[in-house]
């Protein structure tokens, strides 16, 4: 097992390694005292994995519960914020007790959001369960739910008090959601390291973990509230939300992201901030990782609903351009040339 620190505001370790939940108990009373732990999760994920891990929290002499909703994006709505709060009140949990989220990237974002507002700010542990939520979500304190207008624009920054990776868990995941992994991971070999690329392809997921978990580690160290670097992970997602949002998300983000790194990286090429080389050299990675770039919208439909993009601020937008594969800067771009970018896009 690998332990990283993240050293944020409130810093805390992630633990990674290939079956380690069995022995989840003991890393987590390292971290709090004994008190009730609230574990949420999925449906999916609570007939898989829960037992599995209250046993464990039991035998460590935690008191637990359990709060599941249905498993899905759909989920990730104030309705199910509300219940989960509501189920906390129920099971009597106080301001010295816990939640642990147990599952994806939608299980962690609400049940962090919960963490972050339930009686001022309860303490929260992850465990993340899907490739999405281990490269990504679980890491950095991001917290949230989709409202009607659209995504995460209600949430938190709340850091967790402890991550737990088990990289055996993998086994389960369907396909289409290791693909969804896949393109996040992509991203950051794109903009950050290009070593990372070959080993995505042969699914070496304790590396490829690791390596996403330092480089996030970096960037939150740097930027925990999401106003600077930060924002360079956003690379792929400016078009790609907006695909989403366009297909009514019967195109999965991480699909959408794949389609969105490409037409940015045309864009980016279009509007002279890098090269036509290195656009081609991005189409060709994700081709081979098979992705299907096509985009069935055309430019000023997705435009409108970049309008809402919750990254503009003073009128700007900051956008990823990637100067060569495995580096890549941020630019700053108005809401005029935000239009040409999509534009170029196509
Ligand atoms: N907070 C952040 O920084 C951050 C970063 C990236 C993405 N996100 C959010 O994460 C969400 C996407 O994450 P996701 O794809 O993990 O979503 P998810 O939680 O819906 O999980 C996807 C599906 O996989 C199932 N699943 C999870 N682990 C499993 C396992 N081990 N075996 C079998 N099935 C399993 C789930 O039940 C679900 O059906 C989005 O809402 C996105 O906005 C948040």
């Amino acid at each position: 097992m690998k332990k990283f620190e993240i050293s944020t505001t409130h810093p805390y370790n992630i633990c990674i390694g290939s079956n380690i939940m069995p022995n989840s108990g003991t890393l987590i009373s390292e971290v709090l005292e004994p008190c009730k732990i609230a574990i949420i999760t999925d449906t999916n994920v609570n007939s898989l994995y829960s037992q599995v891990f209250l046993t464990s929290l039991i035998e460590s002499g935690f008191e637990v519960s359990k709060i599941i909703f249905p498993a899905g994006e759909h989920s990730k709505n104030l309705n199910t914020y509300g219940n989960v709060l509501e189920a906390l009140a129920d099971e009597g949990i106080s301001r010295s007790d816990a939640i642990a989220s147990l599952g994806g990237g939608v299980v962690g974002d609400i049940s962090g959001f919960a963490a972050a507002t339930y009686m001022r700010g309860i303490k929260f542990l992850q465990i993340p369960t899907s490739y999405i939520s281990a490269i990504d979500a679980s890491v950095g304190g991001k917290t949230g739910i989709n409202l009607l207008s659209g995504k995460n624009l209600a949430g938190a920054f709340w850091q967790p008090s402890l991550v737990i990776c088990d990289t055996k868990v993998f086994e389960t995941l369907p396909p289409e959601q290791i693909m969804e992994g896949v393109a996040e991971a992509m991203k950051l070999g794109i903009c950050f390291d290009s070593n990372l690329i070959p080993r995505i392809i042969d699914r070496d997921y304790p590396y490829i973990i690791e390596r996403a978990v330092s480089i996030k580690k970096y960037i939150v160290e740097a930027d925990e509230l999401d106003v600077g670097l930060r924002q360079m992970l956003n690379f792929g997602h400016t078009i790609g939300h907006c695909i989403e949002k366009a297909s009514a998300y019967s195109i999965p983000h991480g699909v959408a992201v794949a389609k969105g790194m490409a037409a940015e990286a045309k864009a980016c090429a279009a509007m002279g901030l890098t090269s036509v080389d290195v656009y081609e050299k991005i189409s060709s990675i994700l081709t081979e990782a098979t992705f299907d770039l096509s985009i069935d919208f055309d430019a000023s439909e997705l435009y409108q609903y970049a309008l809402l993009d919750k990254k503009i601020s003073h009128g700007k937008i900051a956008i990823t351009v990637t100067d060569q594969i495995g580096q890549s800067h941020l630019e700053k771009i108005s809401l005029s040339q935000l239009k040409l970018f999509f534009e170029s896009a196509f």
